[in-house]
């Protein structure tokens, strides 16, 4: 059987398309290896996000090639595909800067991959027109077996592409504009990946709260709604999305959070910066003020609900004083996680060609500042936790014989002692004590939501 490895950059909308590349080449004979050196195709799935992202992809290229070149000598060939966001934005170049690739492919035509396979055994072939067909419609699912091995947890992708122009990103360049899959194929993924022994599902998009997806009788559908029928699949007991807008959170989706209890109670809503002025740069489309009384109405729908952002240090023109507005509103608000990143101008969006690009020191400087508040409150969130009675969707083996691992609902992971429970139970633990990547706890037994399910 040949075999293909793929290689994944970037977010959680490039890991679920992995597995989809795989699906469609598993059709073709493909089966998975861990190990580049064993395979016959090598598909880098790549992330144009941030200037050191992008590199990456050359860098790893050139060890692809050392790879081709030594099976070559033991003639064994290997075939290169260039997958993702740096495929997109890119195109011809990778090939020109990389002659050994010979496929590069844009997001939105996976499912061409075979037929572009087998074009590239004459010349060099490169797609990343925008097809009038929606990828999801033409590629196949993964069989229940695979689906098996890919663990209780899930991502399905609800909704591609994006329309908001923040004038930092890349995104609506690469993976175009809005797109939302239609209900009943979602609805059907669903119930496909539960029968697999899926327990719970994240509903990916980069946009994924702007979800307007067409309904079984031609209505449009809300990212609430959608949710709401989510609830209803058998198997499944916790339902997650993520990343959100803040525009977009629209008074449906923050009462779901209060009505259903499948919704897990964290948050992933980045606000980027803390000053009106940067905001309004960044073309964010709310002030900083709109962000916290948000979070206020978020709070009262769901007390507990645990919240993380990411955020951009050193945006063009952001001065110490921008700055210390984003620390105000860290302290304000209060995160359980976060992501942080140095401002990196990208080829073709606005932000790049302004002249008042800050310094590289300054931009490190604010990323541990801010990065050491939030870690902060990260730990106290964590702290906060001990004593606590948390549900645990077992996943995987815990490190030592006899654990079990798996994910509070505040997505912390969580270590127990147990021979009684399985992968996929949804067990009760009372949280005992902090370690430094994950929670310990004690098990009380079943979780008695695991039963409503
Ligand atoms: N759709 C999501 C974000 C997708 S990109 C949203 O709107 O929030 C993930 C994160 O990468 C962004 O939230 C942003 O913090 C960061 N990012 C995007 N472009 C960047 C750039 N040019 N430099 C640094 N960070 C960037
Ligand atoms: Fe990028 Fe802004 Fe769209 Fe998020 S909302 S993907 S940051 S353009
Ligand atoms: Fe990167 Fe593309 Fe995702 S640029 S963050 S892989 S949408």
């Amino acid at each position: 059987m040949k075999k293909v490895f793929v290689k994944s950059y970037g977010c959680q909308m490039n890991v679920y398309d992995a597995e989809r590349m795989a699906d469609v080449l598993s059709g073709e004979g493909f089966s998975e290896t861990t190990a580049p050196e064993d395979a016959d195709l090598v598909i880098l799935n790549t992330c144009h996000i941030r200037e050191k992202a992008a590199e990456k992809v050359y860098s790893e290229l050139g060890r692809v090639r050392e790879i081709k070149e030594d099976r070559a000598r033991h003639g064994l060939e290997t075939r290169v595909v260039v997958a993702g966001c740096v495929a997109q934005a890119e195109g011809a170049e990778i090939t020109r800067r990389a002659p050994v690739v010979d496929v590069v492919v844009g997001p939105q035509n996976y499912h061409r991959l075979p037929d572009l396979l087998s074009r590239a055994r004459k010349a060099k072939v490169v797609d990343t027109e925008f097809p009038v067909e929606a990828k999801f419609d033409h590629l196949p699912a993964a069989s229940a077996a695979r689906t098996r091995s890919r663990g209780v947890s899930a991502f399905l992708t609800v909704q591609e592409g994006c329309d908001k122009f923040c004038t930092f990103c890349v995104v609506p360049y690469t993976r175009g504009a809005e797109y939302s899959r239609p209900v009943a194929r979602i609805l059907d993924e669903a119930r496909r990946l539960a029968e697999a022994g899926v327990r719970e599902l994240t509903l990916i998009g980069q946009n994924v709260n702007a979800f307007h997806g067409e309904g079984p009788g031609g209505e449009t559908w809300d990212l609430a709604r959608l949710l709401e029928a989510l609830v209803e699949v058998p198997g499944i007991v916790r339902l997650r999305y993520t990343t959100s807008h803040p525009r977009d959170m629209s008074d449906r989706l923050i009462a779901a959070h209060r009505d259903l209890p499948a919704l897990m109670p964290f948050l992933h809503l980045p606000v980027q910066a803390g000053s009106d002025r940067i905001l309004a740069a960044m073309n964010r489309k709310h002030t900083a003020d709109e962000y916290r009384r948000l979070i206020d109405r978020i709070r009262a729908a769901r007390p507990d609900i645990a919240l993380s952002s990411d955020f951009i240090v050193g945006f063009p023109g952001e001065t110490e004083q921008d700055f210390t507005e984003t620390l105000k509103l860290v302290e304000a608000v209060g995160f359980a996680s976060s992501f942080f990143f140095k401002y990196s101008p990208r080829p073709g969006t606005p932000a790049a060609d302004s002249t008042d690009q800050v310094l590289e020191a300054v931009k490190a400087d604010r990323l541990a500042r801010l990065q050491a508040i939030v870690e902060d409150q990260r730990k106290s969130f964590n702290h906060g936790t001990v004593g606590r009675r948390l549900d645990v969707l077992l996943e995987r083996p815990g490190r030592h014989p006899g654990q079990m691992a798996g994910k509070s609902p505040f997505l912390q992971a969580v270590q127990i002692e147990s021979d009684a429970h399985g992968i996929g139970d949804l067990v009760s633990v009372r949280i005992t004590r902090v370690g430094s990547n994950s929670l310990f706890g004690e098990l009380e037994g079943p979780s008695p939501m695991d039963a409503a399910a």
